[in-house]
């Protein structure tokens, strides 16, 4: 793998990009309304493995089924059930690749959780003392009429010590011994392809704001989608605040993606 530059030129951003984000801005600002709407989201348990799984994979979720005892079909949903397969299968082979074993029953922050889907995983690898998720566009809405939010209190309610936080990690004032960072938006065409205006694509204070979180001793996880966006993330790590423990590696998944998730762990430089 090629390696990762201190210093990166970002390209003039498209009038069509900027066109795009200023549409989605609108409904950015409509979705911060509807904080108000609260619906009970519960999901049907898939109780068994797809029998279309690969003997890899089925091999890969009997290995993390008995080191970790956990059996998420028993809980969620086939589609929440995989993706906390795949996650906790990342987290592991970061463990082995990284040689890298987390202390457990620490305060842990992740940023950028979307609907929190991967709660379960993260407690099955961490063992936290605390969780915390935080999510800008929490209360975006889907098509169903639920919202991320009722999404998240689903994935969460079997841990109490767990919660989930509408707000921009940028404005974080609290400190953790470990914060978890999967996919965050480097560059500005992810970010608007997600829906997200401009406006909100600050990564130079995101970055600051993860290093000035961690407490001394602390850790930053982070994955990145491919090498391009890992130098990107590498680059804005390092410029502010960040160092490295050990080299990004690339992890293959569980299930064919994209791009090849590349793991990094940080310290506080
Ligand atoms: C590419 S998605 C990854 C979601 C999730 N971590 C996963 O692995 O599926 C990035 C997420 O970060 C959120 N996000 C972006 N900027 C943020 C910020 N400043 N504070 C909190 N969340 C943010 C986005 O709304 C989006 O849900």
């Amino acid at each position: 793998m090629t390696s990762f530059v201190s210093s990166l030129a970002s390209p003039p951003l498209s009038p069509l990009l900027r066109l795009r984000s200023t549409y989605y801005r609108c409904w950015y600002e409509i979705s911060r309304g509807f904080t108000w709407i609260r619906r009970e989201y519960h999901e049907q348990p898939a109780r068994a493995l797809p029998e279309t799984l690969t003997p890899y994979q089925r091999h890969r979720i009997k290995t993390l089924q008995l080191t970790y005892g956990v059996h998420f079909e028993d809980q969620l949903h086939i589609s929440t059930t995989l993706e906390n397969y795949e996650y906790l299968d990342l987290l592991d082979q970061t463990k082995e690749k990284l040689g890298w074993e987390p202390d457990r029953n620490k305060e842990l922050v992740d940023v950028g959780s979307l609907n929190f889907y991967y709660a379960p995983a993260l407690h099955a690898f961490f063992h936290p003392h605390t969780l915390q998720g935080i999510e800008l566009e929490g209360y975006r809405v889907y098509t169903n009429f639920y919202s991320r939010f009722d999404y998240a209190q689903c994935y969460i309610r079997p841990f109490a010590n767990t919660s989930y936080t509408v707000m921009d990690f940028c404005n974080f004032t609290g400190s953790a011994d470990g914060i978890t960072c999967f996919y965050p938006f480097v560059k500005p065409e992810p970010l608007v392809a997600w829906r997200l205006p401009l406006k909100v694509f600050q990564p130079q204070r995101m970055f600051e704001r993860m290093a000035h979180s961690l407490r001394p001793e602390g850790f930053v996880l982070m994955m990145n989608h491919g090498e391009d966006e890992a130098q990107w993330a590498c680059t804005f790590a390092q410029q502010n605040g960040l160092q490295l423990k050990s080299q990004p590696q690339p992890i293959p998944p569980l299930f064919p993606r994209a791009d090849v998730p590349i793991i990094s762990v940080w310290n506080r430089a």
